[in-house]
């Protein structure tokens, strides 16, 4: 096929990128990749590069690219039957047998699946959900959702604001009245250097119970966050963190919604976060690896202490009024049943356990020791390295996110995509859960040389 010439140009001139430096790039000033082909941890681009994709695109292509039994169970859905909606009583083989799997697959607890399209409008269900559970129980007043500073749920009006990134709020008028944030989880940014992790927990569940304090135990429907931060850094929490959090909530009453998007499926080395930080949620949210992004679908997993007040409201007030053309579209089903046995088959998630583990231990071999790195952590399939301006001080570069993006640059060059997190000067690394300890040794290795390129000397 002839090399469409003009394509970069209509990219400027019609195509409206998300996260993306506008002007820069309507001017050419910002960069520019058409991808075309992926084969495992690897994708192609139209300028002939072949790269190790070890963010997984935004960590959600979890079994890896060009996966041909999830591209077959797709057309051939499509060719059977490519839409019916799911309202009133409809559904298809795809989406009942998918929400199957996932309950089956899921912590305990765990009742009903609702499947939508995306991470962000999975949180809108669940916040929706909340507030008619509230209503159906006579505390019309117990309404506000509780975020931490660096979570992230996504980018629409509610889950923008409960979003904890500024980018995701500056000039948006958010966050919305009902959002309030607690403090992040984040133990290397701790203020009090003397805190051990244990403390730094309790420290954050006072927070917490102060702030539920000072607005009212009854004005609170519920907590949201991640089991692992992600995109605000790629944290795993502090020891005892959970168990901590968990108390405050149920003392006042407060419903958990666990975001588990990004670890959803795998990606910490077991089937959930939940499961992994022994976390009891009310919700859960689910989309990335449900479908390893090869269709869009989202699932919020509903437990059964709420379902029952969901069933309640609906003998008293009828049908419940939520719902999209595209919930439960049976083609992102075929690709949901077809991806979650790949994951069994490929036994994807103890490989994200013993390679990620590999993974995690040979980046800090390679550069726990460099004095312009604070912090390697990780766990499973998740790895950040965190970028200082003095390691003894534990003092970061200001202003912050200018060098993360310089060693994504250098990384790149090595034919290796990681990510410069929004916030802050953190490489993130979170590949497809097939990758090998020879691919795991292209990425420290890259990363070495590119942490030595932008510090030269150090
Ligand atoms: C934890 C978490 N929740 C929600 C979302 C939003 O998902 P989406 O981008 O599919 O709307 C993301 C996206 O990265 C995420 O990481």
């Amino acid at each position: 096929m002839l090399k469409n010439d003009q394509l970069e140009a209509w990219d400027r001139d019609c195509f409206f990128h998300p996260s993306t430096h506008l002007a820069q790039f309507a001017r050419g000033a910002a960069p520019q990749r058409v991808v075309t082909g992926g084969e495992g941890v690897y994708i192609r681009d139209r300028e002939g590069n072949r790269l190790l994709d070890a963010f997984a695109g935004l960590y959600c292509v979890n079994v890896g690219y060009g996966r041909k039994e999830i591209a077959k169970a797709i057309a051939k859905q499509a060719e059977e039957l490519a839409y019916y909606h799911a309202y009133v009583g409809h559904g298809t083989e795809a989406s009942i047998t998918l929400a199957k799997m996932v309950i089956d697959r899921a912590p305990k607890g765990m009742s009903k699946v609702y499947f939508g399209l995306s991470g962000s409008d999975a949180n809108e269900t669940n916040v929706k959900l909340v507030w008619y559970y509230n209503n159906i129980l006579g505390r019309p007043q117990k309404k506000k959702i509780i975020s931490r500073w660096r979570g992230y749920h996504g980018s629409g009006l509610m889950t923008g604001s409960l979003t904890g990134l500024e980018l995701f709020h500056k000039k948006f008028d958010l966050p919305l009245a009902q959002v309030i944030h607690t403090e992040a989880p984040y133990y290397y940014r701790r203020k009090v250097d003397a805190m051990s992790e244990e403390e730094f927990s309790a420290h954050c569940a006072s927070e917490l119970d102060k702030l539920i304090q000072a607005e009212g135990p009854d004005t609170i429907a519920a907590f949201i966050g991640e089991p692992a931060l992600g995109t605000g850094g790629l944290v795993p929490p502090p020891k005892g963190y959970w168990k901590a959090i968990q108390e405050v909530l149920e003392k006042y009453d407060i419903l958990l919604i666990a975001d588990e998007v990004v670890t959803g499926f795998g990606r910490l080395g077991t089937m959930f976060g939940s499961d992994h930080y022994g976390i009891r949620p009310d919700i859960i949210t689910s989309a990335k690896g449900l479908t390893s992004a090869y269709a869009p679908l989202s699932a919020s997993l509903i437990g059964e202490k709420v379902w029952k007040v969901l069933e309640q409201g609906t003998d008293e007030n009828g049908a419940i009024g939520h719902g999209w053309t595209y919930s439960a579209h049976p083609i992102g089903a075929a690709a949901g049943i077809a991806n979650l046995k790949l994951i069994d088959d490929l036994g994807l998630v103890g490989n994200a356990r013993a390679t990620g583990g590999y993974f995690n231990t040979a980046m800090r071999k390679a550069l726990g020791d460099h004095p312009k790195v604070g912090e390697v952590r990780g766990e499973g399939m998740l790895c950040a390295v965190e970028l200082v301006e003095d390691k003894d001080a534990r003092r970061f570069f200001e202003p912050a996110g200018q060098h993360g993006p310089k060693v994504a640059a250098a990384l790149l060059k090595r034919g290796v995509i990681a990510r410069a997190m929004p916030q802050g000067d953190i490489l993130g690394f979170a590949p497809p859960l097939c990758l090998s300890e020879a691919e795991a040794d292209i990425v420290v290795g890259a990363m070495r040389e590119a942490v030595e390129e932008v510090f030269p000397g150090a």
